[in-house]
C-alpha cells in the first residue's frame, strides 16, 4: 500500500500570470517570475490502496468543486504510471484558501509531488513543475525554491518553471479580508481574454516586462525589481477593471496598503506593492527594510514578513522534509 507525503508553499508574481493560450493544457499566454514563500505551507498526503476516490481538507470533506479539480489531476498522474488505483488525499492548507494566497499554487505543488510519489513515478524538478501546471497554472513555480521564471513554452513539454538567481529580498504580506473571492482567478482570466479590449496590450507588455525583469534579477537591481513588479501587478489590475462585466479584486484597503508604499519610498525608504487577484497586499523590500515597512502597514492589516522559500519536498515521516533530486 504505497503513500507519500509532501509540502509546498505558495508563491508570490512579481511579473504576473493572467490569461491562457491553452485551456487544456493551461499554457500560459505570457512567461512570469515569481518568488516562492517560506510561509503558509499545504502538506498533502496520497494514499493507495484505497476503495475510492476521496479529498480531505483542513479536516473535512472537500467541497465538490475541489474534488473534481483533485480527481482530475489524479487523473492525469494516472495516466503517466498506467495505474488505476483511486486514491485517499488528505491536505492541511496553513494559508486562507481561495483569498489570493495563491493556496492553488503550494496545493498542486505537494498534490504534484505527493501523488507522483504514492504512483511510483520518479519526476526531475521541470517534470513536475509541468505536471503541477496541469493543476493550477502557477503552482508550476512552487515546485521551484526562492525565485522562479514560467516559461510560456510552445507546448507542455517546454512550459515549466526553473529557478533564477535574484537577489535576496522580503515580501510584507498585508492581510486585509482572508475570505473565498467572488469570482476566481480561472474565470476572471477567461472573461479578460474575451472581453477585454486591452487583452493584446497586455499580452506584449508582459513580454517585456518579463524582459526587464529577469535582467534586473540577474544584475541585483533591486530598484529596477521594484518598480517592474508595481507596474505590473498595477496592470493586471486595470485589465481586469476593463473586462464586461468589471472584475475589481482590490478593497480600499488594499489601495491604501499602495499608498503607504509610495509614502515609504518618498522618505527614502524601498517599498513596492503588489496584489494577486484578491484584496491582498504584498510589499516587496529588503531585509533590512522589513521591520520597517511591516511596522508602517501594521494598522492596515494583518502583517506577516516572508523570505525566499524552499521548493516542493517529500516528507518522511520521522525523517522531516528533503528536496527533489
Ligand atoms: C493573479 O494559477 O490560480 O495569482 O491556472 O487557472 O489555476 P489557473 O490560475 P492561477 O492564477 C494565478 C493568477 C495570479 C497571478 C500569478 O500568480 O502569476
Amino acid at each position: 500500500m504505497s503513500s507519500a507525503t509532501a509540502c509546498a508553499q505558495p508563491n508570490i508574481a512579481l511579473v504576473k500570470y493572467w490569461g491562457k493560450r491553452d485551456e487544456g493544457l493551461i499554457l500560459p499566454a505570457t512567461g512570469s517570475l515569481s518568488m516562492t514563500l517560506d510561509a503558509f505551507t499545504t502538506t498533502t498526503t496520497v494514499r493507495l490502496g484505497v476503495e475510492a476516490d476521496s479529498f480531505t481538507l483542513n479536516g473535512s470533506p472537500a467541497a465538490e468543486a475541489a474534488m473534481s479539480r483533485t480527481t482530475s489531476f489524479l487523473d492525469l498522474v494516472r495516466e503517466l504510471a498506467a495505474d488505476d488505483g483511486p486514491a485517499a488525499v488528505t491536505s492541511v492548507n496553513e494559508a486562507p484558501t481561495g483569498a489570493g494566497l495563491a493556496s492553488s499554487a503550494s496545493g498542486f505543488a505537494a498534490l504534484a509531488l505527493a501523488a507522483s510519489k504514492a504512483y511510483g513515478l520518479d519526476l526531475d524538478q521541470s517534470e513536475l513543475s509541468r505536471l503541477a501546471r496541469r493543476g493550477s497554472g502557477s503552482a508550476c513555480r512552487s515546485i521551484v525554491p526562492g525565485f522562479a521564471v514560467w516559461h510560456a513554452g510552445r507546448d507542455d513539454a517546454s512550459s515549466y518553471a526553473e529557478p533564477i538567481p535574484a537577489p535576496d529580498l522580503r515580501l510584507v504580506i498585508v492581510t486585509i479580508d482572508s475570505h473565498e473571492k467572488a469570482v476566481s482567478s480561472r474565470e476572471a482570466m477567461r472573461l479578460t481574454r474575451d472581453t477585454s479590449p486591452f487583452y493584446n496590450a497586455w499580452i506584449s507588455s508582459t513580454e517585456a516586462v518579463l524582459d526587464e525583469m529577469v535582467s534586473a534579477c540577474r544584475t541585483g537591481d533591486i530598484a529596477r525589481i521594484g518598480e517592474l513588479t508595481e507596474l505590473h501587478a498595477l496592470r493586471m489590475h486595470a485589465v481586469i477593471a476593463s473586462c464586461r462585466p468589471p472584475v475589481r479584486y482590490l478593497a480600499p484597503a488594499s489601495v491604501s496598503v499602495f499608498d503607504a508604499a509610495a509614502a515609504l519610498r518618498a522618505s527614502g525608504v524601498q517599498a513596492w506593492a503588489t496584489a494577486d487577484a484578491g484584496p491582498n497586499v504584498c510589499l516587496l523590500t529588503t531585509p533590512g527594510e522589513a521591520g520597517e515597512v511591516a511596522s508602517a502597514v501594521s494598522g492596515l492589516g494583518r502583517v506577516r514578513v516572508v523570505s525566499p522559500g524552499p521548493g516542493a519536498r517529500l516528507v518522511s515521516p520521522g525523517l522531516g522534509a528533503r528536496s527533489v533530486p
